[in-house]
């Protein structure tokens, strides 16, 4: 199978290509390296620096021959999507519409999509599954809300077929350390929290240790990303053999507190990692846990990287590797 991974330089991006070129599926890459990095890149496929915004040059890319698309390239910064609206409307609409519509005009009928939990909002009830109402919170999940609408149209007037993949809390490297590239500026906990470790940042802000949990502070379920990577290969096999649309969460079903992951961390990685406990972020909500029982049950997916020891350790390889020199 010929799959054109677009957003394949960045992180998720990166771990999915890798896979699926362990598995002997014939990959190229399509990225604008605005996040993602070269250092996420493999010499055994090819890869192509262009704008999803630039839709002739998509369309051209588009008509070497694909079966398939995977498409991870977006904005994903939650709390900066309610600052910057139009930037999320620009990159995650326009930029998916246009895949698509490239997608359709050059023929290739299955198309795997990096979706999100945000798209649920504030939990109704836990563990999520996918019946749960879908209200999001912040423009970010508005955006792939949108997308999964949009794919459902496509599906019945265009005969595409889709899987939308609802990742929970993605996190950790290749077990292997392949993935080189660190993300620039990371907002999301546990890049933070490596960061602080690498000396890269003073500290940790807490956002809120005030909430119904056991300890007060967040619970999230965090999902390796090999294991969201084998998903997709999953996702892609189940599109080819029985060609109807599908969306699941992806998740490990386990809850993790903000202050559980800096204790392990401290322990793993060995540095102290000072944090501060300040107000809550606008807009988190307590905890958030998936079921991924239908991933199970459609797809024979189970985590199998995704215990908080394998996440924070393999995180810590690849950022003790990058930054060495600042380590002491
Ligand atoms: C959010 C989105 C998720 C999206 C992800 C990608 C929601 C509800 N979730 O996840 O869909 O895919 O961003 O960026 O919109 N925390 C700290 N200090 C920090 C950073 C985080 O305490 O410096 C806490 C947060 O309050 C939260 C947990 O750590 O409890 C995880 O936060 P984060 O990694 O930012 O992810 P989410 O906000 O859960």
């Amino acid at each position: 199978m010929n799959v054109l991974v677009i957003g394949g330089a960045g992180y998720i991006g990166s771990h999915v290509a890798r896979y699926f070129a362990d598995r002997g599926l014939k990959i190229d890459v399509l990225d604008n390296l605005s996040t993602g990095t070269k250092d996420n890149l493999f010499p055994d496929y090819s890869f192509f620096e262009e704008d999803i915004l630039d839709y002739k040059a998509v369309a051209a890319i588009m008509r070497r021959g694909y079966d398939a698309v995977v498409h991870l390239a977006a904005a994903k910064a939650a709390g900066e999507s309610m600052l910057k609206p139009e930037k999320y409307a620009v990159q995650n609409l326009t930029g998916t519409i246009n895949i698509l519509n490239a997608a359709c005009e050059a023929g290739i009928k299955k198309f795997v999509f990096s979706s999100s939990a945000a798209i649920y909002g504030e939990p109704k009830y836990l563990p999520i599954d996918e019946a749960h109402p879908k209200e999001p919170a912040n423009f970010y999940g508005f955006t792939k809300l949108e997308i999964e609408r949009m794919l459902e149209w496509y599906d019945r007037l265009k005969g595409l077929k889709f899987a939308a993949l609802r990742y929970f809390n993605a996190a950790g490297y290749d077990p292997e350390g392949r993935v080189r590239g660190l993300e620039k500026n990371p907002a999301n906990l546990v890049p933070v929290i490596m960061e602080v470790a690498a000396g890269l940042r003073p500290h940790l802000d807490v956002f809120g240790t005030d909430y119904p949990t056991p300890d007060g502070s967040g619970v999230r379920d965090y999902i390796h990303v090999t294991d969201l990577a084998d998903a997709h290969y999953r996702a892609l096999l189940q599109l080819d053999a029985h060609a109807e649309s599908f969306a699941v969460n992806l998740g490990s079903e386990r809850g993790l507190s903000v202050l559980e992951i800096l204790e392990a961390a401290r322990r793993i990685t060995g540095r102290p990692i000072p944090a501060h406990i300040t107000g809550r972020r606008p807009g988190d909500p307590a905890t958030l846990v998936a079921s991924s029982a239908a991933a199970r049950k459609l797809l024979g997916w189970q985590a199998k990287f995704s215990d908080m020891e394998t996440i924070i350790a393999t995180s810590w390889r690849a950022y003790a590797q990058h930054h060495s020199h600042s380590i002491h």
